[in-house]
């Protein structure tokens, strides 16, 4: 099928920042969910990934006149969750692999600490185009919480003036630092050329504003820079993230499909610790939408499955499988020359 703008496949997301910057906490607040609660420490320690339906964020960011304009034409956001802790360098090198986009999590009373500058190395290194999230607006002292996900700029105008200027005060400490590392940056209204200046957006992931401006923008980003490398492509491409043992399915991976489309009986191959496994995908599981990949619960079972999505296989010998790696579907396993490609284009990694 030709590529075409009317054809888009879903963006990819990746939530990348500092420890506690509160990156889990966005997405419960966007999905009513509180998965953050439930981990071990409060401390992320895997990648997890969730599907926005267009509709639940056009509903939010369509409350601010930008969002109104925007076409919501991408089947959904499909958005990853990274830890932030120092000790989880490859996951965050993974997470921000496989996005189209970024958001970064600065806490708005720390400012830059050490793994947002890591996270920017990724981010520069890949060059990927990110917005910055400047979260807990809240903790700034005589906040006066707006409530219903209010927009950042309607719940400013609400802030009596000494908050008002600890805010501007912060704003421009942070821009400052993201200058020395070379990076113009502007509050998002005031920016007039996303691609040389990155947006920064005020939020609290516990009173929930700025969360439609957020949503807002992660809609916009795309549809300025990238609606070349959305265009649907036939061209499967995968990457399993993590092999798991799940009571009544046995051994499976959770993989993200960044390209092409995945069905029920298909026969792909991945890196095992003892050499490529072929197996056939048994169940093709995605959680509900707006639910985290990584916690367990009722997953819904597809005939197929179209890029880009978070996905649960179930299969035969995956016991074996190493995260981080390829996963590729084998169009005929009786065509030796097709199989011994196949074979040395996953051992690759
Ligand atoms: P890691 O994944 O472990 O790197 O942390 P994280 O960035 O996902 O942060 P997390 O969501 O775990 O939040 C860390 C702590 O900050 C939790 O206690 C949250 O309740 C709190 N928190 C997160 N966002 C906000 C916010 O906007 N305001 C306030 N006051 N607290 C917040
Ligand atoms: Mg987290
Ligand atoms: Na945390």
């Amino acid at each position: 099928a030709a590529r075409t703008r009317d054809h888009l496949r879903s963006p990819i997301i990746c939530i990348l920042g500092h420890v506690d910057t509160g990156k889990t906490k966005i997405l419960d607040r966007i999905r009513r969910t509180n998965v953050q609660d439930a981990e071990a420490g409060g401390i992320t320690q895997q990648i997890g990934a969730t599907y926005f339906p267009i509709e639940a964020v056009k509903k939010e960011a369509t409350k601010i006149e930008e969002g109104k304009k925007l076409l919501y034409n991408v089947p959904s956001l499909l958005i990853i969750d990274t830890p932030g802790h120092e000790s989880f360098t490859n996951l965050r090198s993974r997470g921000s692999s496989l996005c189209d986009i970024a958001i970064l999590v600065v806490d708005i009373m720390h400012g830059l600490e050490p793994q947002t500058r890591e996270s920017i190395d990724l981010l520069k290194m890949r060059k990927t185009p990110f917005i910055v999230a400047l979260n807990k607006i809240d903790r700034m002292y005589d906040w006066k919480a707006q409530p219903h996900n209010c927009p950042t700029r309607a719940s400013l105008e609400k802030q009596p003036s000494h908050v008002r200027e600890e805010f501007f005060r912060r704003v421009k400490e942070t821009k400052l630092q993201l200058a020395e590392i070379g990076f113009n940056t502007e509050l998002y209204w005031e920016n007039k050329d996303v691609r040389k200046t990155v947006s920064l957006v005020p939020t609290s992931a516990i009173t929930g504003e700025g969360m439609p401006d957020l949503l807002m923008l992660l809609m916009a980003l795309p549809q300025r820079l990238l609606t070349e490398r959305l265009m649907f492509t036939d061209v499967l491409e995968a990457t399993v993230l993590e092999v798991k043992v799940i009571e009544g399915l046995g051994t499976t991976i959770d993989i993200v499909l960044t390209g092409g489309t995945i069905h029920e009986g298909d026969t792909i191959m991945v890196v095992g610790l003892d050499g490529p496994i072929v197996t056939t995908i048994r169940a093709l599981l995605t959680p509900h939408p707006m639910k985290e990949m990584r916690v367990k619960g009722q997953y819904l079972h597809h005939k197929q499955i179209k890029a880009a999505q978070g996905i649960k296989i179930s299969a035969d010998g995956l016991e074996k499988a190493v995260a981080g790696t390829q996963l590729m579907v084998v169009e005929d396993a009786n065509d030796e020359e097709e199989m011994e490609y196949v074979r040395e284009e996953v051992m690759k990694d």
